[in-house]
């Protein structure tokens, strides 16, 4: 069983922002920027539409919708205060907000939800996506990224990600926490099933390194 307690999962990414984006272009090996890239471009989001992009973190989601289109109005939210400093130093015109995804002050506000290796880490999943569809607007997207299927592939990642914990000297706790969300997550058959009864429409589905990262796209 995964400790999902917000407080606690606050502290991890207060601790570890720091060095987060090092770790995941090596944890990767640099491609979690093409395939983050790779699914905002299938998004396709229109100019002069408003963008809600949730577990920002350092603000990698934030900077490449920027980068495509200046036109859009985007806000960042995450609960980490050091993850969203660094998402400010690294996108110092875009907006960010402190806020839980669990309590979203936001009602059929914006025409696209992104969200990347966020879901995971909400200890009360069901109410995070009942806010998201509840953030959106009627035919509003929902651009969910995250671990995939739980498969051979996926075992090598877990082990890639010990040997750089080593090499790297990252906090050995945070990243067993990274292990364990991944692997009590539900592959992304079951996630669509989730988002489908809070109300989604399933749009498509993109898997990437062998299926250990997905994403799908769904439709309110
Ligand atoms: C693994 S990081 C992902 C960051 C970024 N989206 C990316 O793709 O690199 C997960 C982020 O979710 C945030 N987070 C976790 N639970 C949250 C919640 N309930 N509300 C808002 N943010 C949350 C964490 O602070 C962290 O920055």
């Amino acid at each position: 069983m995964c400790d999902k307690n917000p407080q606690k999962i606050n502290q991890i990414f207060d601790s570890i922002a720091s060095y987060y984006d090092k770790m995941n272009n090596y944890m990767s090996f640099f491609t979690h920027k093409l395939i983050k890239k790779y699914a905002l471009r299938d998004l396709n989001i229109k100019p002069n539409s408003k963008v809600l992009d949730l577990c920002c973190g350092t603000g990698d989601f934030c900077s490449i919708i920027n980068s495509f289109n200046r036109n859009t109005m985007l806000i960042g939210v995450d609960n980490s205060q050091n993850m969203l400093k660094i998402a400010k130093q690294k996108n110092p015109k875009l907006v960010f907000v402190q806020a839980d995804c669990t309590k979203l002050p936001f009602s059929e506000e914006f025409s696209y939800v992104t969200m990347g290796f966020g879901l995971r880490n909400i200890e009360n999943r069901t109410l995070a996506i009942s806010q998201i569809y509840k953030s959106l607007k009627v035919n509003g997207e929902f651009l969910h990224l995250d671990f995939g299927n739980h498969n051979f592939a996926s075992k090598i990642f877990d082990f890639i990600v010990i040997l750089m914990i080593k090499l790297l000297k990252a906090d050995a706790k945070s990243y067993k926490y990274l292990l364990e969300s991944k692997n009590s997550f539900p592959q992304p058959a079951e996630l669509i099933k989730e988002f489908e009864r809070a109300g989604f429409k399933f749009v498509k589905r993109k898997d990437f390194l062998f299926g250990v990262i997905s994403y799908q796209i769904m439709r309110k």
